[in-house]
């Protein structure tokens, strides 16, 4: 019996041996103990697992001998009126991706077992790059990733950590983070996977009414646009992007920026050379939020890396 699909939930199948399950810290050291003999590669998720996360472990795969998923809904990183509630739940459909992958341990911990005294009076702090764009929208976000992502990298013992371009400014405060505290994990990025019609995949996706999704489709749009015109430089990749999303009613712009990739700085208009082109935005009750990699130039466009297709 192989692994099938059943109205988008992966169910589960006998050919692939479920991964060990660490509840708490003494069956993650013991499942960890047994992976000593290799390398380890860790993929963080809340879980609600999509083919975006399956890229992510298969990539996983090919870095080192031995995976291990954390499935951890943060609660640090929520701030109060944002969607910890709604979060979608999926744990066994997340555990059969996990078992379809090869996974071997999944570390699916409650917020006692993470942060067992409460809120920690000790939090990572992300600095100003985490006060500008998602940082700014959401106060104190980036603090409560560092934290919870730094203590999932000592407890998995990790040698190497991969994180979406999805997430632009996470991937690159991780970087930081982990270079400035000398954390000695490799990170690496792994490109969005995209729906065929553009749409980046995400476990909030599922909040989307018919209608949203439509209207989402407007963020990738607007990103391509913007990607294409990179030949002619800064001002010329905004206003097509903008074009775009100004075109859909139903999509809220909260930023639409072209900036330079390790500072987020918006590029000037003389800059040629690497800049990620990022849009947040609401449509109905959801908040998404996307972003191309690219060269502004002579010979730009997208970064080739920048975008794979969901396998159908
Ligand atoms: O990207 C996410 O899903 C989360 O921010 C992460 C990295 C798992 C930390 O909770």
């Amino acid at each position: 019996m192989s692994t099938a699909t059943h109205e988008g939930v992966v169910v589960a199948s006998q050919d692939h041996p479920r991964p060990v399950v660490a509840r708490t810290r003494a069956e993650l050291a013991d499942a960890r103990r047994a992976l000593d003999g290799g390398d380890v590669a860790v993929v963080m998720t809340m879980g609600a697992l999509h083919e975006g996360h399956a890229a992510l472990i298969r990539r996983a795969r090919e870095h080192a001998r031995f995976v291990l998923v954390t499935v951890f809904l943060n609660p640090l990183q929520f701030a109060a009126g944002e969607d910890l509630s709604r979060y979608p739940r999926t744990f066994d459909s997340d555990l059969a991706i996990c078992a379809r992958e090869g996974v071997d341990v999944v570390f699916a911990p409650t917020p006692d077992v993470v942060y067992p005294e409460g809120d920690p009076g000790v939090r990572v702090g992300a600095g100003p790059l985490g006060e500008i764009l998602e940082g700014r929208s959401r106060p104190g976000h980036f603090d409560g990733v560092l934290t919870v992502v730094g203590k999932m990298l000592h407890l998995s013992r990790a040698h190497v950590a991969l994180f979406g371009q999805k997430d632009a400014q996470q991937l690159l405060m991780i970087r930081r983070m982990v270079a400035d505290l000398d954390f000695g994990v490799e990170v690496v990025a792994v490109p969005t996977v995209r729906e065929p019609d553009g749409l980046a995949l995400s476990s909030r996706n599922v909040y989307l009414a018919p209608s949203d999704r439509e209207a989402a489709l407007s963020l990738s749009a607007a990103l391509r646009a913007g990607a294409d015109a990179a030949v002619e430089g800064p001002s010329a990749v905004r206003r097509a992007a903008r074009a775009v999303l100004v075109a859909e009613p139903l999509v809220l712009v909260d930023y639409l920026v072209l900036v330079h990739p390790q500072t987020l700085l918006d590029v000037p208009e003389w800059y040629r050379g690497e800049a990620l082109l990022a849009v947040a935005a609401r449509v109905g009750t959801t908040r998404l939020i996307d972003n191309v990699p690219l060269r502004l130039g002579p010979g730009g466009g997208p970064l080739d890396s920048s975008t794979v297709e969901v396998p159908s």
